[in-house]
């Protein structure tokens, strides 16, 4: 046996000693076989990646400034790319500043880093319900106490946010196309969870990826906008440009975002020198709003394909999200199917989804799943959703016939 198959490993830490392998996340490894039709993915799909501009920007960028490119750079991120993102910001949103900009590599480090620099054993932080996988990941590291924000049919419900909410760390939210509903929260919410904020005396982590993949028309402005003293807005380059590229970045206030400086300096010193630059280019030459109609009609045409495939062939008693942009549907089936059971089965006739047990940070409600369209092609979505009906049908008989 060599001594890399031995299962030692050093004392752990308490960040670790509690970690353990999810089964679903093992399920999850076999959805990625090729003869699967996997709605479980959350990656882009490969055919929104601009990779002849991308290789356009990538020679401009050593020709013009190949030494910068494939040198180390300082841990805020690159002049050029801050004032790049600044500029847009301020014409999608609300004025900022390129100081205003932490560069971080993919907005899951800014998850990490805001967990590691302002939450602390037993801290309290809101959640919506369901919400954002990865970021309980991150959040969980620190132990915090969770407490959910109630949600209905429009997302989270901020008339419901109550003196429970006063002097919590902050509340994390996904506004816009959101993962794992794809539900967008109206204006009108957004103003007022603000105003909660202000009220309660709490941060909002607006987490925003999603933002630019609308499909008919653009979304509300980013919390940002009605809250700008106590924001940080994360974005990323992930669903737009690359997600190979891990690059991402935090906007709001100066003084918020030095802790999380000081962190990142530890972590990774900076964040790629040479994605930035590329990136900056890319925003600097209009490629973005050349870009992303094409990804919008993508994804409203693949969105469109599942819905459709939903209506044919769901059972009565299921309902589903019908989102105006991104990547994700969510589905409600009868209290009585848990769809963490169903999985293994789904894997057996080759189709797959993410359970919505998976989205909870406390109590999980065992009856969702969470598709995502952007990945398969239309006919394997109307099989794939097929195949998943039959799954529902049957044990929707079998309760029937009892
Ligand atoms: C809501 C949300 N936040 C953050 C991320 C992480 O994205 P990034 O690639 O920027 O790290 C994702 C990725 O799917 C996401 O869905």
């Amino acid at each position: 046996m060599s001594e890399f198959e031995l299962s030692a490993t050093p004392p752990k830490s308490v960040r670790t000693r509690g970690s353990q392998r999810s089964i679903i996340r093992e399920l999850l490894k076999l959805a990625s076989k090729p003869d699967v039709i996997s709605f479980a993915g959350g990656l882009p799909s490969p055919k929104s990646f601009p990779v002849e501009a991308i290789e356009k920007a990538t020679d401009w960028v050593l020709e013009h400034h190949g030494a910068q490119a494939l040198q180390y750079s300082s841990t805020e991120g690159e002049p050029a790319l801050r004032k790049a993102i600044a500029e847009r910001e301020t014409e999608l949103s609300a004025p900022v500043e390129a100081d205003n900009i932490q560069i971080v590599s993919g907005s899951q480090q800014a998850l990490d880093l805001i967990g590691s620099a302002y939450v602390d054993e037993g801290s309290v932080i809101a959640v919506e319900n369901p919400t954002y996988l990865g970021a309980l990941s991150a959040f969980k590291l620190q132990r915090p106490t969770f407490l959910t924000i109630p949600t209905d049919e429009y997302g989270l419900n901020p008339d419901k946010i109550g003196p429970e909410f006063r002097g919590i760390r902050f509340a994390y939210v996904i506004p816009t196309f959101q993962n794992p509903t794809g539900i967008t929260l109206s204006e009108e919410r957004r103003k007022k969870l603000a105003e909660k904020a202000r009220e309660y005396d709490f941060w909002i982590i607006e987490d925003n990826p999603y933002g630019e993949l609308w499909y008919d028309h653009q979304p509300p402005k980013p919390i940002r906008c009605y809250a700008p003293e106590r924001t940080l807005t994360l974005g990323t380059f992930s669903k737009v440009l690359s997600p190979g590229f891990r690059l991402g970045y935090v906007v709001g206030p100066k003084t918020a975002l030095d802790p999380l400086i000081v962190l990142k300096q530890a972590v990774d010193l900076h964040t790629s020198t040479f994605t930035q630059l590329i990136s900056a280019r890319c925003l600097d030459t209009g490629l973005m709003n050349a870009h992303m109609p094409a990804v919008r009609e993508l994804y409203k045409t693949q969105c469109s394909c599942m819905l459709e495939a939903l209506e044919k062939y769901f059972p009565q008693g299921t309902s589903w999200t019908k989102p105006d942009g991104g990547m994700f549907i969510w589905v409600t089936l009868p209290e009585y199917i848990n769809t963490d059971e169903m999985m293994k089965e789904a894997l057996d006739r080759k189709v797959a989804y993410v359970p919505g047990s998976a989205f909870y940070a406390n109590e999980p409600e065992l009856n969702k799943m969470r598709l995502s369209f952007v990945t398969v092609p239309p006919e394997k979505i109307d099989a794939g959703i097929k195949i998943l009906a039959q799954l529902v049908k049957e044990r929707i008989d079998a309760r029937e016939a009892k």
